[in-house]
């Protein structure tokens, strides 16, 4: 059965950074669309629903299996913007096959999900999307790597600003990073290698030219490239930006996207490209997820999508985001 889009999508987390960030983009790209915003203080989430318009809110407990809410609630979607360890909202979700975001795993945190999903395979469609920026860097490397005939090597990087860190949640989630999780997984000449020392650094050059220090990250674009493309290196490795080295210019977010690879006339290269967003880095993240909401319930880019286990580009078309991206304000440019 397909999801209803007269029916709200419950956006659990719907009041936080990312979760406003959502909710606003997804109002943008489907002003029909009813939403319902999931958290805790009512007050803060009543305060967006009003002016989101089109939106209600709901209290909700991930204690519990029925999330706290109505028996007789009634949704399109479930989509989760923080680490429910209790997997309650997955399963609700399965229960009532819906389709299911996921959106704060690490790569070894999905076990958990997969296992889920392995039980019920054709209850609902799941989405795993702890992707970087919310799967729009993994669909717009995608996008990039069509100039060639094989790929080499992709190579993100990213620089963010010293405070943009999120909301507390977010913030929770990179303390578990620090606090004795596996080291960062890359690929690394045809291998995946959980790196540590010198294979989790590497030396990028930023937008303006500053030469930073990066450092991998555990995020799931390295799995996804790996198994979209045939390129034998992969990894991301972010670096982080002092508050005072921005002052005045507001903040910004700037991604660099490096491929190297033969060409579809047979020369090698690399290739730059260059994305940067005035927005914190939540602002893409956010769209990311309004862009596979809308793909899920079947409102863009095809019908609903059927019950299965997703990742972004196996959802979303990569010049479409590509597409979106530039329209929703974020620069993106061939260097
Ligand atoms: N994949 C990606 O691209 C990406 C990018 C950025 C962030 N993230 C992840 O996204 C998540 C959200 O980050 P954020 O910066 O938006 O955090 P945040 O500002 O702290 O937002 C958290 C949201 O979740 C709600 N919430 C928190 N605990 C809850 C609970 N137990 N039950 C119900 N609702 C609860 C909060 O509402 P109340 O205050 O009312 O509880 C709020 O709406 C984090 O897990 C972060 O790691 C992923």
């Amino acid at each position: 059965m397909s999801p209803n889009p007269n029916k709200p999508v419950l956006i659990i987390g719907g009041s936080g950074v990312v979760g406003s960030r959502a909710a606003r983009a997804l109002r943008r790209l489907q002003p029909e669309l009813p939403l319902t915003l999931g958290a805790r203080d009512m007050d803060k989430a009543q305060a967006l629903a009003r002016e989101l318009g089109g939106a209600d809110t709901a209290r909700i407990d991930l204690g519990r299996p029925d999330l706290g809410l109505p028996p007789g609630a009634d949704f399109s979607a479930v989509v989760v913007l923080l680490k429910d360890d209790s997997l309650h909202s997955m399963r609700y979700a399965q229960a009532k096959g819906l389709p299911y975001v996921s959106f704060s795993d690490f790569v070894f945190d999905i076990g958990p999900e997969v296992a889920l999903y392995i039980q019920k395979p054709t209850s609902a469609p799941i989405l795993l999307l702890g992707h970087f920026l919310g799967g729009t860097i993994t669909l717009s490397a995608l996008h990039f790597a069509r100039e060639f005939r094989k790929l080499q090597t992709i190579e993100v990087s990213a620089v963010f600003d010293e405070e943009d860190v999120g909301g507390p949640v977010a913030q929770g989630d990179m303390e578990r990073l620090s606090q004795g999780v596996p080291h960062p997984l890359l690929l690394k000449d045809g291998k995946f290698l959980w790196a540590r020392g010198a294979d989790a650094e590497r030396r990028f050059t930023g937008v303006d030219g500053t030469e930073w220090q990066g450092r991998a990250y555990p995020l799931l674009d390295v799995v996804s490239l790996a198994a979209a493309t045939e390129a034998r290196s992969i990894r991301l490795d972010f670096a982080v930006r002092a508050a005072a080295s921005r002052r005045g210019k507001g903040p910004s977010h700037e991604v660099i996207i490096e491929l190297t690879g033969e060409r579809l006339d047979g020369t090698t290269g690399r290739v730059r490209h260059e994305l940067i967003d005035g927005d914190v880095h939540s602002g893409m993240s956010a769209r990311g997820v309004a862009l596979a909401v809308e793909r899920l319930l079947g409102l863009a880019g095809g019908p609903p999508v059927a019950p299965g286990l997703y990742h972004p580009e196996s959802l979303l078309e990569p010049a479409y985001v590509v597409e979106r991206m530039r329209e929703f304000g974020t620069r993106i440019q061939r260097a």
